[in-house]
């Protein structure tokens, strides 16, 4: 890995803030930044509508899918491009087909993006929508999957890594579980991809969502949806049109034909050159190297974690056993609700991290590019408000 002064040269926004909020947003490296900036004014240039322009930037993708296919351990065919993490979760519930009864487990540890499209298909197909307690001990969250599965049970939705805690779940043994009483398995890897690498098939889902625009520094409106080959079928595309389909007769025959690839799953006008540019970050990640990106998350995170529960009045509720804890470190401060925490060190210590309404407290976000002097100095900023009160 490059030197840490000059990885953070590629991060001007860390001259500005202390920034603990990959988790919601990670910034693009300014090489990243830089390169789609040229590929898009390039485009333009050239003429957006330009047939063999644009050809081109569609053409761009093709190589990024292989990509993005092999640092997943898929085949290109199982992955379609997605503006974010929650398309894919809504491509998938609304692909497959449901009857009034069926159920879905989700956690209570899940983002709006995996519990809204369930409540909503609840609404509106009649499924049910069974929320399964999280531990931080991988044992007990086996046993609560385990007794929640019924005779209706279809599908689990969980999150890879909670956006609440940070929890990274024991996702490998879930799918077990729920493979051996034929529930299929869904993960919303939002918050697991980039942080470390994440090998699909070894997490034995059958469908897996993730976004590009967080701990993988790619460009805002970047995602893609992992079906795997056999389950395209059942999973049938719900949003259609141009590009969806491979063969259109219209209105000779008024034939179409769906590609049988995860293609299927992507459909109009699309957002190419950020896919491009997403493709750029995976290149800026690989030269940094993976075993490299995964240890500095893991140190840095644990130093934040230790340095937190040192502060009297500060609790931290993220794990911090190694097979648990990510680079979320979540805490909440006596005195302290979560709102006013948030704001005081975002506008008066320039650390920003991310509130957590639901356990009233904030979550801290580390990334490679952070240092332990800024884990100092937020570290610095709880124990300061620690001693006031808002
Ligand atoms: C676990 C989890 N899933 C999904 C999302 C939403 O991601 P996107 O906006 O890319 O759909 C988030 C965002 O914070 C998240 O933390």
């Amino acid at each position: 890995m490059k030197g840490i002064e000059a990885i953070r040269r590629d991060f001007p926004v860390l001259a500005r803030y202390v920034y603990l909020n990959t988790g919601t947003l990670g910034p693009s490296p300014e090489p990243v930044n830089r390169r789609l900036i040229d590929l898009y004014l390039d485009w333009e240039h050239n003429g957006p509508g330009n047939p063999e322009n644009y050809g081109h930037m569609h053409e761009a993708t093709g190589p990024v899918r292989a990509r993005l296919a092999a640092w997943l351990g898929v085949a290109p065919e199982e992955l379609a491009f997605t503006a974010n993490a929650t398309d894919g979760v809504d491509i998938v519930a609304w692909g497959l087909d449901w009857r009034e009864g069926d159920e879905v487990l989700i956690s209570d540890q899940e983002h709006p993006a995996v519990f809204v499209p369930w409540l909503w298909l609840s609404k509106r197909l009649g499924i049910k929508t069974k929320v399964v307690k999280l531990s931080n001990d991988p044992k007990v969250i086996l046993a609560n999957v385990e007794k929640a599965i019924g005779q209706r049970t279809r599908l689990l939705s969980f999150s890879h890594v909670s956006s609440m805690t940070g929890l990274r779940l024991p996702v490998a043994e879930l799918s077990r579980l729920c493979h051996d009483r034929g529930v299929l398995v869904m993960y919303d890897g939002a918050q697991s991809c980039g942080q470390f690498r994440v090998d699909i098939p070894a997490t034995g889902a059958d469908f897996y969502s993730l976004n590009g625009h967080k701990w993988m520094l790619g460009p805002v409106g970047t995602g893609a949806v992992y079906v795997r080959r056999d389950l395209q079928e059942r999973v049938r595309p719900s949003w259609v049109g141009g590009g969806s389909t491979s063969v259109c007769d219209y209105p000779e025959l008024g034939r179409f034909e769906f590609p049988d690839t995860a293609v299927k799953y992507e459909f109009a006008t699309r957002p190419w050159h950020l896919h491009v540019g997403w493709g750029y970050a995976l290149d800026y990640l690989d030269g940094l190297g993976w075993p490299e990106i995964e240890a500095r998350v893991r140190k840095l995170a644990s130093l934040l974690k230790e340095r937190l529960g040192a502060i009297k009045g500060a609790q931290v509720l993220s794990p911090t056993d190694p097979t648990g804890a990510t680079g979320l470190s979540t805490f909440s401060l006596e005195g302290w609700p979560f709102d006013k925490l948030y704001e005081a060190l975002n506008k008066e210590h320039g650390v920003v991290g991310r509130p957590v309404w639901e356990l009233n407290a904030v979550r801290l976000s580390t990334h490679f590019y952070n240092t332990e002097e800024e884990i100092d100095r937020a570290a610095e900023a709880v124990a300061r408000l620690a001693q006031t009160r808002p």
